[in-house]
Protein backbone atom coordinates (compact mmCIF):
# COMPACT_ATOMS: atom_id res chain seq x y z
CA UNK A 1 0.00 0.00 0.00
CA UNK A 2 1.60 3.36 -1.27
CA UNK A 3 1.96 6.35 1.73
CA UNK A 4 0.43 9.13 0.46
CA UNK A 5 3.03 12.23 1.49
CA UNK A 6 0.51 14.98 2.44
CA UNK A 7 3.17 17.54 3.07
CA UNK A 8 4.96 16.81 -0.29
CA UNK A 9 1.65 17.16 -1.84
CA UNK A 10 0.55 20.45 0.06
CA UNK A 11 4.14 21.97 -0.89
CA UNK A 12 3.62 20.43 -4.54
CA UNK A 13 0.06 21.96 -4.96
CA UNK A 14 1.07 25.54 -3.49
CA UNK A 15 3.69 25.41 -7.08
CA UNK A 16 6.91 24.53 -4.94
CA UNK A 17 9.63 21.41 -5.73
CA UNK A 18 10.49 19.09 -3.11
CA UNK A 19 13.01 20.29 -0.78
CA UNK A 20 14.61 17.07 -1.57
CA UNK A 21 14.00 17.16 -5.56
CA UNK A 22 17.07 15.99 -7.29
CA UNK A 23 18.21 18.46 -10.63
CA UNK A 24 20.62 17.42 -12.12
CA UNK A 25 21.90 16.17 -15.50
CA UNK A 26 21.87 12.38 -17.36
CA UNK A 27 24.48 11.02 -19.97
CA UNK A 28 25.27 7.46 -21.43
CA UNK A 29 28.95 6.15 -20.87
CA UNK A 30 29.32 5.14 -24.64
CA UNK A 31 28.58 8.42 -25.77
CA UNK A 32 30.63 10.41 -23.29
CA UNK A 33 33.60 8.25 -22.12
CA UNK A 34 36.00 7.43 -25.19
CA UNK A 35 38.87 5.20 -24.47
CA UNK A 36 36.36 2.30 -25.90
CA UNK A 37 39.09 -0.18 -25.51
CA UNK A 38 41.09 1.06 -22.55
CA UNK A 39 42.38 -1.09 -19.65
CA UNK A 40 40.91 -4.59 -20.99
CA UNK A 41 37.46 -3.35 -22.32
CA UNK A 42 35.90 -5.39 -24.55
CA UNK A 43 33.89 -4.08 -27.89
CA UNK A 44 30.40 -2.85 -26.94
CA UNK A 45 27.01 -2.71 -28.96
CA UNK A 46 26.83 1.01 -29.53
CA UNK A 47 30.04 0.90 -30.93
CA UNK A 48 29.21 -0.62 -34.34
CA UNK A 49 26.53 1.39 -34.85
CA UNK A 50 29.07 4.44 -36.04
CA UNK A 51 26.24 6.57 -37.47
CA UNK A 52 23.98 5.63 -34.57
CA UNK A 53 20.26 4.41 -34.07
CA UNK A 54 18.91 5.70 -37.51
CA UNK A 55 21.40 3.68 -39.59
CA UNK A 56 22.26 0.41 -39.33
CA UNK A 57 24.75 -2.39 -37.45
CA UNK A 58 28.33 -2.35 -39.63
CA UNK A 59 29.43 -4.97 -37.35
CA UNK A 60 33.72 -4.42 -35.41
CA UNK A 61 35.17 -1.41 -36.34
CA UNK A 62 37.25 -1.03 -39.21
CA UNK A 63 40.08 0.32 -39.63
CA UNK A 64 40.52 3.97 -41.94
CA UNK A 65 36.89 4.78 -40.70
CA UNK A 66 36.44 7.50 -38.37
CA UNK A 67 34.18 6.65 -35.24
CA UNK A 68 33.25 9.04 -32.66
CA UNK A 69 32.45 7.13 -29.89
CA UNK A 70 36.49 5.97 -29.68
CA UNK A 71 37.06 8.98 -28.17
CA UNK A 72 33.90 10.27 -27.73
CA UNK A 73 34.77 13.63 -25.46
CA UNK A 74 36.98 12.10 -23.29
CA UNK A 75 35.17 12.09 -20.14
CA UNK A 76 36.88 8.95 -19.44
CA UNK A 77 40.02 10.82 -18.75
CA UNK A 78 38.71 14.68 -18.36
CA UNK A 79 35.46 13.54 -16.04
CA UNK A 80 37.13 15.57 -12.67
CA UNK A 81 37.15 19.10 -14.27
CA UNK A 82 33.49 18.28 -16.04
CA UNK A 83 31.65 17.27 -12.64
CA UNK A 84 33.49 20.50 -11.37
CA UNK A 85 31.56 22.01 -13.57
CA UNK A 86 28.06 20.06 -12.64
CA UNK A 87 28.86 21.07 -9.21
CA UNK A 88 29.15 24.31 -10.40
CA UNK A 89 25.59 24.30 -11.55
CA UNK A 90 24.67 23.07 -8.19
CA UNK A 91 23.54 19.35 -9.49
CA UNK A 92 22.61 16.98 -6.81
CA UNK A 93 21.87 14.00 -9.27
CA UNK A 94 24.41 12.67 -12.07
CA UNK A 95 22.84 10.01 -14.36
CA UNK A 96 25.76 7.82 -16.12
CA UNK A 97 25.59 4.26 -17.12
CA UNK A 98 27.87 1.81 -15.93
CA UNK A 99 29.76 0.60 -19.69
CA UNK A 100 28.87 -3.70 -18.70
CA UNK A 101 32.43 -3.86 -21.39
CA UNK A 102 34.49 -2.31 -19.15
CA UNK A 103 33.35 -4.97 -16.10
CA UNK A 104 33.09 -8.22 -18.24
CA UNK A 105 34.60 -7.20 -21.47
CA UNK A 106 33.18 -10.16 -23.46
CA UNK A 107 30.16 -10.19 -21.12
CA UNK A 108 30.34 -14.26 -20.33
CA UNK A 109 33.73 -14.28 -17.80
CA UNK A 110 33.40 -16.00 -14.25
CA UNK A 111 35.63 -12.50 -13.07
CA UNK A 112 35.53 -9.03 -14.01
CA UNK A 113 38.05 -6.54 -14.58
CA UNK A 114 39.24 -5.06 -11.94
CA UNK A 115 40.60 -2.07 -14.13
CA UNK A 116 37.19 -0.98 -15.59
CA UNK A 117 35.56 -1.61 -11.66
CA UNK A 118 38.49 0.77 -10.20
CA UNK A 119 37.23 3.74 -13.09
CA UNK A 120 33.73 3.52 -11.45
CA UNK A 121 34.68 3.64 -8.06
CA UNK A 122 36.69 6.68 -8.51
CA UNK A 123 34.00 8.43 -11.13
CA UNK A 124 31.30 7.59 -8.02
CA UNK A 125 33.85 9.00 -5.19
CA UNK A 126 34.25 12.07 -7.28
CA UNK A 127 30.70 12.61 -7.65
CA UNK A 128 29.92 12.05 -4.38
CA UNK A 129 33.19 14.53 -3.09
CA UNK A 130 31.25 16.75 -4.76
CA UNK A 131 27.76 16.64 -3.35
CA UNK A 132 26.22 15.09 -6.42
CA UNK A 133 24.80 11.59 -6.38
CA UNK A 134 24.77 8.65 -8.86
CA UNK A 135 21.57 7.79 -10.44
CA UNK A 136 23.31 4.43 -12.74
CA UNK A 137 21.77 2.43 -15.57
CA UNK A 138 22.77 -1.07 -15.73
CA UNK A 139 22.37 -1.57 -19.33
CA UNK A 140 22.57 1.98 -21.87
CA UNK A 141 22.65 0.43 -25.39
CA UNK A 142 26.86 -1.13 -23.90
CA UNK A 143 25.64 -5.20 -24.29
CA UNK A 144 29.07 -6.86 -24.72
CA UNK A 145 29.33 -7.32 -28.54
CA UNK A 146 31.05 -11.04 -27.31
CA UNK A 147 27.37 -11.85 -25.62
CA UNK A 148 25.83 -10.87 -28.88
CA UNK A 149 28.19 -12.96 -31.28
CA UNK A 150 28.27 -16.03 -29.26
CA UNK A 151 24.85 -16.35 -27.35
CA UNK A 152 22.57 -13.69 -30.03
CA UNK A 153 22.18 -11.81 -27.00
CA UNK A 154 18.72 -11.50 -25.41
CA UNK A 155 17.27 -13.89 -27.42
CA UNK A 156 19.34 -16.68 -25.49
CA UNK A 157 17.95 -17.00 -21.89
CA UNK A 158 21.46 -17.49 -20.88
CA UNK A 159 21.76 -13.61 -20.95
CA UNK A 160 19.67 -13.65 -17.60
CA UNK A 161 23.07 -15.22 -15.78
CA UNK A 162 25.32 -13.54 -17.21
CA UNK A 163 23.53 -9.62 -16.94
CA UNK A 164 22.61 -10.87 -13.26
CA UNK A 165 26.19 -12.25 -12.38
CA UNK A 166 27.23 -8.32 -13.68
CA UNK A 167 24.74 -6.79 -11.26
CA UNK A 168 25.61 -8.76 -8.62
CA UNK A 169 29.44 -7.93 -8.92
CA UNK A 170 28.36 -4.20 -9.37
CA UNK A 171 26.10 -3.87 -6.45
CA UNK A 172 28.15 -4.87 -3.96
CA UNK A 173 31.44 -3.16 -5.13
CA UNK A 174 29.40 -0.14 -5.11
CA UNK A 175 27.03 -0.72 -2.51
CA UNK A 176 27.77 2.20 -0.17
CA UNK A 177 28.04 4.62 -2.99
CA UNK A 178 25.48 3.87 -5.55
CA UNK A 179 21.95 3.91 -3.76
CA UNK A 180 19.75 4.77 -7.55
CA UNK A 181 19.98 2.63 -10.58
CA UNK A 182 18.02 1.75 -13.40
CA UNK A 183 17.89 -1.03 -15.28
CA UNK A 184 17.37 -1.11 -18.60
CA UNK A 185 17.64 2.34 -20.83
CA UNK A 186 14.39 2.60 -22.70
CA UNK A 187 13.30 -0.85 -22.36
CA UNK A 188 10.57 -0.74 -24.74
CA UNK A 189 12.78 0.91 -27.36
CA UNK A 190 13.03 -3.06 -28.26
CA UNK A 191 9.98 -2.70 -30.48
CA UNK A 192 11.57 0.07 -32.54
CA UNK A 193 15.28 -0.97 -32.24
CA UNK A 194 15.94 -4.43 -30.67
CA UNK A 195 18.85 -4.43 -32.55
CA UNK A 196 20.36 -1.28 -30.96
CA UNK A 197 18.90 -1.88 -27.80
CA UNK A 198 19.53 -5.60 -27.18
CA UNK A 199 21.63 -6.91 -29.76
CA UNK A 200 18.82 -8.41 -31.82
CA UNK A 201 20.57 -9.08 -34.76
CA UNK A 202 18.00 -10.69 -37.39
CA UNK A 203 18.80 -13.70 -39.65
CA UNK A 204 17.70 -13.13 -43.50
CA UNK A 205 15.37 -16.21 -43.10
CA UNK A 206 13.92 -14.93 -39.63
CA UNK A 207 10.11 -14.86 -40.50
CA UNK A 208 8.41 -14.09 -37.37
CA UNK A 209 10.22 -11.51 -35.83
CA UNK A 210 7.98 -10.73 -33.12
CA UNK A 211 8.49 -13.99 -31.62
CA UNK A 212 12.07 -13.10 -31.51
CA UNK A 213 11.59 -9.71 -29.52
CA UNK A 214 8.70 -10.75 -27.21
CA UNK A 215 10.89 -13.89 -26.21
CA UNK A 216 14.04 -11.21 -25.51
CA UNK A 217 11.75 -9.12 -23.79
CA UNK A 218 10.10 -11.50 -21.32
CA UNK A 219 14.27 -12.69 -20.75
CA UNK A 220 15.09 -8.86 -20.00
CA UNK A 221 11.84 -8.99 -17.74
CA UNK A 222 12.73 -11.90 -15.65
CA UNK A 223 16.78 -10.60 -15.69
CA UNK A 224 15.22 -7.40 -14.21
CA UNK A 225 13.22 -9.09 -11.83
CA UNK A 226 16.36 -10.76 -10.31
CA UNK A 227 18.16 -7.52 -10.49
CA UNK A 228 15.53 -5.51 -8.26
CA UNK A 229 15.76 -8.87 -5.74
CA UNK A 230 19.53 -8.96 -5.81
CA UNK A 231 19.58 -4.83 -5.16
CA UNK A 232 16.98 -5.54 -2.27
CA UNK A 233 19.53 -8.10 -0.89
CA UNK A 234 22.90 -6.58 -1.26
CA UNK A 235 21.66 -2.77 -0.98
CA UNK A 236 18.15 -2.83 1.46
CA UNK A 237 18.10 1.24 1.33
CA UNK A 238 18.85 1.62 -2.38
CA UNK A 239 16.10 2.35 -5.22
CA UNK A 240 15.79 0.36 -9.05
CA UNK A 241 13.75 1.92 -11.30
CA UNK A 242 13.01 0.60 -14.91
CA UNK A 243 12.42 2.77 -17.62
CA UNK A 244 10.25 3.72 -21.16
CA UNK A 245 11.07 6.40 -23.92
CA UNK A 246 7.70 7.99 -23.22
CA UNK A 247 7.28 10.64 -25.55
CA UNK A 248 4.03 10.33 -26.75
CA UNK A 249 1.74 10.00 -29.88
CA UNK A 250 -1.87 11.11 -29.95
CA UNK A 251 -4.50 10.65 -32.44
CA UNK A 252 -3.87 12.96 -35.58
CA UNK A 253 -8.01 13.39 -35.94
CA UNK A 254 -11.21 12.25 -34.30
CA UNK A 255 -11.32 9.13 -36.99
CA UNK A 256 -12.42 6.33 -33.88
CA UNK A 257 -9.91 4.48 -35.96
CA UNK A 258 -6.80 6.59 -35.35
CA UNK A 259 -7.73 6.71 -31.74
CA UNK A 260 -7.89 3.08 -30.67
CA UNK A 261 -4.46 2.75 -33.37
CA UNK A 262 -3.08 5.26 -31.25
CA UNK A 263 -4.37 3.46 -27.76
CA UNK A 264 -2.86 0.47 -29.26
CA UNK A 265 0.43 2.18 -30.13
CA UNK A 266 0.36 3.70 -26.72
CA UNK A 267 0.25 0.29 -24.91
CA UNK A 268 3.42 -0.93 -27.12
CA UNK A 269 5.24 0.89 -24.66
CA UNK A 270 3.51 0.64 -21.54
CA UNK A 271 3.40 -2.82 -21.79
CA UNK A 272 7.15 -3.29 -20.63
CA UNK A 273 5.90 -0.68 -17.74
CA UNK A 274 2.84 -2.83 -17.05
CA UNK A 275 4.77 -6.11 -16.53
CA UNK A 276 7.63 -4.48 -14.48
CA UNK A 277 5.88 -2.33 -12.09
CA UNK A 278 2.58 -4.43 -12.04
CA UNK A 279 4.38 -7.80 -11.81
CA UNK A 280 2.30 -9.29 -14.53
CA UNK A 281 1.67 -9.82 -18.51
CA UNK A 282 -1.18 -7.55 -19.53
CA UNK A 283 -4.50 -9.12 -21.22
CA UNK A 284 -3.76 -7.65 -24.12
CA UNK A 285 -0.25 -9.14 -24.95
CA UNK A 286 -1.41 -12.15 -24.69
CA UNK A 287 -3.63 -11.49 -27.50
CA UNK A 288 -0.92 -9.98 -29.75
CA UNK A 289 1.13 -13.35 -29.17
CA UNK A 290 -1.67 -15.24 -30.19
CA UNK A 291 -2.10 -13.02 -33.24
CA UNK A 292 1.66 -12.81 -33.82
CA UNK A 293 1.76 -16.48 -33.64
CA UNK A 294 4.10 -16.10 -30.84
CA UNK A 295 4.61 -18.84 -28.63
CA UNK A 296 6.98 -17.47 -25.20
CA UNK A 297 9.08 -20.18 -23.44
CA UNK A 298 9.32 -19.55 -20.03
CA UNK A 299 10.41 -21.04 -17.36
CA UNK A 300 8.89 -22.62 -13.96
CA UNK A 301 9.14 -19.62 -11.18
CA UNK A 302 9.80 -16.35 -13.63
CA UNK A 303 6.30 -15.33 -13.40
CA UNK A 304 5.83 -15.81 -9.60
CA UNK A 305 9.86 -13.94 -9.65
CA UNK A 306 8.61 -10.75 -11.69
CA UNK A 307 5.52 -10.52 -9.61
CA UNK A 308 7.20 -10.29 -6.30
CA UNK A 309 10.56 -7.92 -7.56
CA UNK A 310 8.77 -5.23 -9.44
CA UNK A 311 10.33 -1.54 -9.40
CA UNK A 312 10.56 0.80 -7.01
CA UNK A 313 10.55 3.92 -9.33
CA UNK A 314 9.79 5.09 -13.31
CA UNK A 315 12.34 6.51 -14.90
CA UNK A 316 11.73 7.99 -18.67
CA UNK A 317 12.89 10.18 -21.33
CA UNK A 318 10.74 12.98 -22.91
CA UNK A 319 11.67 14.69 -25.89
CA UNK A 320 8.66 15.52 -28.03
CA UNK A 321 5.14 13.83 -29.30
CA UNK A 322 3.45 12.95 -32.29
CA UNK A 323 0.46 12.01 -33.77
CA UNK A 324 -0.83 9.22 -35.81
CA UNK A 325 -3.30 8.90 -38.70
CA UNK A 326 -5.25 5.31 -39.34
CA UNK A 327 -3.32 2.66 -40.64
CA UNK A 328 -0.36 4.74 -40.78
CA UNK A 329 2.61 2.00 -40.02
CA UNK A 330 4.88 2.57 -36.68
CA UNK A 331 8.13 3.74 -36.87
CA UNK A 332 10.26 5.29 -34.70
CA UNK A 333 13.61 6.30 -33.59
CA UNK A 334 15.94 7.19 -29.74
CA UNK A 335 12.77 10.29 -29.47
CA UNK A 336 10.20 8.17 -29.56
CA UNK A 337 8.07 7.44 -32.31
CA UNK A 338 7.44 9.27 -35.70
CA UNK A 339 4.15 9.84 -37.12
CA UNK A 340 2.30 12.81 -38.54
CA UNK A 341 3.81 16.23 -38.15
CA UNK A 342 1.49 17.96 -35.53
CA UNK A 343 1.10 21.82 -36.90
CA UNK A 344 0.67 23.19 -33.68
CA UNK A 345 3.62 22.62 -32.89
CA UNK A 346 7.43 23.84 -33.19
CA UNK A 347 10.27 21.73 -34.63
CA UNK A 348 13.72 21.37 -33.32
CA UNK A 349 16.35 21.21 -35.85
CA UNK A 350 16.32 17.95 -35.76
CA UNK A 351 12.43 17.51 -36.76
CA UNK A 352 11.44 16.56 -33.34
CA UNK A 353 8.28 18.34 -32.31
CA UNK A 354 8.81 20.72 -28.99
CA UNK A 355 5.71 19.88 -26.56
CA UNK A 356 5.61 21.00 -23.15
CA UNK A 357 2.62 20.18 -22.25
CA UNK A 358 3.10 17.17 -23.65
CA UNK A 359 5.59 16.48 -20.71
CA UNK A 360 2.49 17.33 -18.21
CA UNK A 361 0.57 15.10 -19.95
CA UNK A 362 2.95 12.26 -19.86
CA UNK A 363 3.80 12.56 -16.41
CA UNK A 364 -0.05 12.79 -14.98
CA UNK A 365 -1.29 10.07 -17.09
CA UNK A 366 1.90 7.42 -15.91
CA UNK A 367 1.36 8.65 -12.22
CA UNK A 368 -2.25 8.18 -12.77
CA UNK A 369 -1.51 4.03 -14.25
CA UNK A 370 1.26 3.50 -12.14
CA UNK A 371 0.87 5.44 -8.69
CA UNK A 372 4.65 4.94 -7.95
CA UNK A 373 7.50 8.21 -7.91
CA UNK A 374 8.71 9.20 -11.36
CA UNK A 375 12.12 9.97 -13.01
CA UNK A 376 12.45 12.03 -16.18
CA UNK A 377 16.01 11.08 -17.04
CA UNK A 378 16.45 12.31 -20.06
CA UNK A 379 15.04 15.60 -21.26
CA UNK A 380 16.27 18.44 -23.70
CA UNK A 381 16.75 20.00 -26.76
CA UNK A 382 19.48 19.23 -29.54
CA UNK A 383 20.47 21.58 -31.55
CA UNK A 384 23.42 23.22 -34.06
CA UNK A 385 24.97 25.59 -31.68
CA UNK A 386 26.93 28.50 -33.41
CA UNK A 387 30.49 29.80 -31.24
CA UNK A 388 30.67 33.58 -31.67
CA UNK A 389 33.57 35.55 -30.46
CA UNK A 390 34.12 32.13 -27.93
CA UNK A 391 30.36 32.55 -26.27
CA UNK A 392 27.59 30.54 -27.51
CA UNK A 393 23.96 31.91 -26.75
CA UNK A 394 21.33 29.49 -26.81
CA UNK A 395 18.07 31.19 -25.98
CA UNK A 396 15.90 28.47 -27.49
CA UNK A 397 17.51 25.98 -25.13
CA UNK A 398 16.55 27.88 -22.08
CA UNK A 399 13.03 28.40 -23.71
CA UNK A 400 12.67 24.70 -24.25
CA UNK A 401 13.70 24.23 -20.94
CA UNK A 402 11.67 26.77 -19.40
CA UNK A 403 8.56 25.67 -20.96
CA UNK A 404 9.06 22.05 -20.12
CA UNK A 405 10.09 23.04 -15.98
CA UNK A 406 6.87 24.68 -15.95
CA UNK A 407 5.02 22.09 -17.04
CA UNK A 408 6.41 19.66 -14.61
CA UNK A 409 5.50 22.10 -11.78
CA UNK A 410 2.44 22.01 -13.00
CA UNK A 411 2.62 18.52 -12.72
CA UNK A 412 3.72 18.25 -9.16
CA UNK A 413 0.54 20.41 -8.26
CA UNK A 414 -1.88 18.08 -10.08
CA UNK A 415 -0.15 15.92 -7.51
CA UNK A 416 2.23 14.13 -9.20
CA UNK A 417 4.91 12.47 -7.00
CA UNK A 418 8.36 13.16 -9.11
CA UNK A 419 11.50 12.29 -7.52
CA UNK A 420 13.85 14.64 -9.59
CA UNK A 421 14.62 16.06 -13.17
CA UNK A 422 17.95 14.91 -15.14
CA UNK A 423 18.63 16.86 -18.63
CA UNK A 424 20.01 15.10 -21.48
CA UNK A 425 23.66 15.85 -21.88
CA UNK A 426 24.23 18.56 -19.77
CA UNK A 427 27.80 18.46 -21.52
CA UNK A 428 27.90 17.84 -25.49
CA UNK A 429 27.98 14.13 -26.38
CA UNK A 430 27.85 11.96 -29.25
CA UNK A 431 24.12 11.41 -30.33
CA UNK A 432 22.88 7.96 -30.26
CA UNK A 433 20.25 8.84 -33.09
CA UNK A 434 22.58 9.94 -35.34
CA UNK A 435 26.22 9.87 -34.15
CA UNK A 436 27.03 13.27 -34.41
CA UNK A 437 28.95 15.80 -32.71
CA UNK A 438 26.91 18.32 -34.48
CA UNK A 439 23.54 17.79 -32.27
CA UNK A 440 24.80 19.39 -29.19
CA UNK A 441 22.14 19.65 -25.93
CA UNK A 442 25.12 20.40 -23.58
CA UNK A 443 24.87 24.19 -20.88
CA UNK A 444 28.45 23.03 -21.52
CA UNK A 445 30.22 23.04 -25.27
CA UNK A 446 32.97 20.89 -25.87
CA UNK A 447 34.93 21.80 -29.03
CA UNK A 448 34.59 18.96 -31.35
CA UNK A 449 33.22 18.22 -34.75
CA UNK A 450 31.42 16.03 -36.95
CA UNK A 451 34.98 15.19 -38.33
CA UNK A 452 36.49 14.55 -34.92
CA UNK A 453 38.46 17.94 -35.66
CA UNK A 454 38.95 20.13 -32.14
CA UNK A 455 40.42 21.07 -28.47
CA UNK A 456 37.48 18.96 -26.92
CA UNK A 457 37.54 23.01 -25.05
CA UNK A 458 34.69 23.08 -22.37
CA UNK A 459 32.69 26.44 -23.30
CA UNK A 460 30.19 27.50 -20.88
CA UNK A 461 27.16 28.23 -22.97
CA UNK A 462 24.31 31.32 -21.81
CA UNK A 463 22.48 28.24 -20.62
CA UNK A 464 24.71 27.17 -17.89
CA UNK A 465 24.36 29.81 -15.88
CA UNK A 466 19.96 29.90 -16.40
CA UNK A 467 19.93 26.08 -14.74
CA UNK A 468 22.69 26.77 -12.71
CA UNK A 469 20.13 29.80 -11.19
CA UNK A 470 17.06 27.26 -11.28
CA UNK A 471 19.13 24.70 -9.28
CA UNK A 472 20.02 27.31 -6.52
CA UNK A 473 16.04 28.99 -6.44
CA UNK A 474 14.87 25.08 -6.34
CA UNK A 475 12.95 25.47 -9.58
CA UNK A 476 11.64 29.20 -7.86
CA UNK A 477 13.14 31.11 -10.66
CA UNK A 478 12.47 29.85 -13.94
C1 LIG B 1 17.47 8.58 -25.80
C2 LIG B 1 18.70 7.79 -25.45
O1 LIG B 1 16.68 7.81 -26.61
O2 LIG B 1 17.61 9.76 -26.52
C3 LIG B 1 19.99 8.56 -25.45
O3 LIG B 1 18.54 7.15 -24.22
C4 LIG B 1 19.99 9.54 -26.60
O4 LIG B 1 21.05 7.66 -25.48
C5 LIG B 1 18.82 10.50 -26.41
O5 LIG B 1 21.18 10.23 -26.77
C6 LIG B 1 18.75 11.63 -27.43
O6 LIG B 1 18.76 11.09 -28.71
P1 LIG B 1 19.80 11.58 -29.79
O7 LIG B 1 19.53 10.74 -30.98
O8 LIG B 1 19.48 13.03 -30.02
O9 LIG B 1 21.15 11.39 -29.21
Amino acid sequence: MMKFDNERFNRGYQGHFPEDFLWGGAVAANQCEGSWLAEGKGLDLASCFPDGIHHQYRGHPQPGRYYALENAIDFYRRYKSDIQLFREMGFKVFRTSINWTRIFPQGDEQQPNEAGLQFYDDLFDELLKNGIQPLITLSHYETPMGLVEKYGSWRNRKLIEFYTRYCEVVFTRYREKVKLWITFNEINNMRRNPDYVAGILFREDETNRAQVVYQANHHMFVANAKAVQLCREIIPDAKIGCMLASSNVYPNNCDPVAVFETQDLRRRSLYFADVMLRGYYPGYIYRQWHDNHCHIEMAEGDLPLIKQYTNDFLAFSYYKTTTHEAGQPFFGDTGGDIGTPNPWLKTSDWGWQIDPLGFRYTLNELWDRYQVPLFPVENGLGAADKVEDGKIHDPYRVDYLRAHLQCLKEAIRDGVEVMGYAYWGPIDIVSAGTGEMKKRYGFIYVDKDNAGQGTLQRIKKDSFEWYRRVIATNGAEL
